[in-house]
């Protein structure tokens, strides 16, 4: 099969188009046709070595898939050849064919498209997970959502609205915000694209409080980090909830003071343990997630399309922080049904 493979550490332009055998599933494994598989901030650390994962070389990037099921591994049940199918791979979604875990593999509904079906798991699972399980979000709170504009950052203004909260977005530039307005947040802050001293986090602090409102922020959900971190837990409210999703812009080391005198919470969120961990509990949320795209409450937001040749552009999308919804790669375009 052919596949986007990383055979040493680098940037979107050391991968390359190789043959590789094709992967044979294991037990409770799925084979996948793929015909669109979605770009995550992950893939941009793990061919730099930079990730928590680190697969052995050569490896195919790409964590999230749609296709249809090609082979079927010892005690799965319940798929049949042919099926469409949404899953989560981790890694070797950039590939003619990738193997899944069944625990993470799900029906792609007729009538919901391959692109939008591979940019949907991964991102809006992990943001259910992260604001209803982690978050604990109430109809009627303020939830501030942090690179707002990127894969999960969207999902989160959807899912937070789907919720019931209000939802503050805040982005680095004016298309981000239109796309952040255009998803349902009520009101975006531009923090431009450097936070590099104390005025400018004083700034973005007071910007962030003047938009939460004199409450604070009951949740914030935070993909970025860096030197956007210490601002946002500055406009929690008492008793608030901080989501630790992700590092973007950098591990930042929050001062744990705020924390004491706002009374709040620092809660971390790792989407991939919980699901392995309590399969049947990500299955109720994809569930519900599922039913919420059939209503039109959240749709996956694809920003670009390439094919699988040019799947480094892809990456290189969302590493240069230019990417506005989801990045995807098709690939058997012929296989769609
Ligand atoms: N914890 C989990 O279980 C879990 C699961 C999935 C993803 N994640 C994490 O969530 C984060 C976002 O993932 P994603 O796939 O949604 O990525 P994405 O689409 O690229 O969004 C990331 C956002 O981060 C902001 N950003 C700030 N500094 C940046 C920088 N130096 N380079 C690139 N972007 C920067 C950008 O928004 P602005 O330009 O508006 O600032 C961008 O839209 C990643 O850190 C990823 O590892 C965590």
């Amino acid at each position: 099969m052919k596949a986007l493979v990383s055979r040493h550490i680098g940037g979107p332009d050391s991968l390359e188009l190789a043959d590789l055998p094709d992967p044979v599933p294991g037990p409770g494994e799925l084979l996948i046709r793929v015909a669109a598989c979605a770009i995550n901030y992950p893939d941009v650390l793990m061919i730099e070595d930079k990730y928590q994962s680190r697969p052995d070389r050569p490896f195919a990037p790409g964590g999230e898939i749609a296709g249809t099921v090609a082979a079927i591994g010892n005690g799965v049940q319940g798929w049949s050849i042919g099926d469409r199918v949404i899953a989560v791979t981790g890694h070797g979604g950039l590939a003619e064919l990738a193997r899944a875990p069944a625990d993470l593999a799900f029906t792609l509904p007729d009538g919901f498209g391959v692109e939008e079906g591979a940019s949907f798991l991964l991102t809006f699972a992990t943001t259910l997970h992260a604001l209803q399980d982690r978050g604990n979000l109430r109809p009627g709170e303020t939830l501030l959502v942090l690179g707002a504009a990127g894969g999960v950052g969207l999902a989160a203004i959807e899912i937070g609205r789907a919720l019931g909260a209000r939802v503050i977005a805040a982005v680095s530039d004016s298309t981000k915000a239109d796309a952040a307005r255009a998803a349902g947040a009520e009101h975006v802050v531009i923090y431009g694209r450097d936070i590099d001293g104390p005025d400018s986090a004083k700034r973005l602090g007071r910007q962030l409080k003047e938009a939460v409102g004199p409450d604070g922020a009951d949740l914030i959900f935070d993909p970025i980090g860096g030197n956007y971190c210490e601002p946002a837990v500055r406009a929690l409210a008492w008793g608030g909830r901080y989501l630790v999703i992700g590092f973007a812009a950098g591990i930042p080391k929050p001062p744990l003071n705020l924390i004491l005198l706002k009374g709040a919470d620092l809660r971390g969120v790792f989407w991939g343990s919980f699901a392995e961990r309590d399969p049947a509990a990500n299955r109720a949320n994809v569930d519900q997630l599922l039913h919420w795209w059939r209503e039109g409450k959240v749709r996956p937001r694809v920003g670009r399309v390439w094919p699988l040749i040019e799947g480094g552009q892809a990456i290189a999308w969302l590493g240069s922080r230019a990417a506005i919804g989801k990045a995807v790669v098709t690939i058997n375009r012929e296989q769609e049904a």
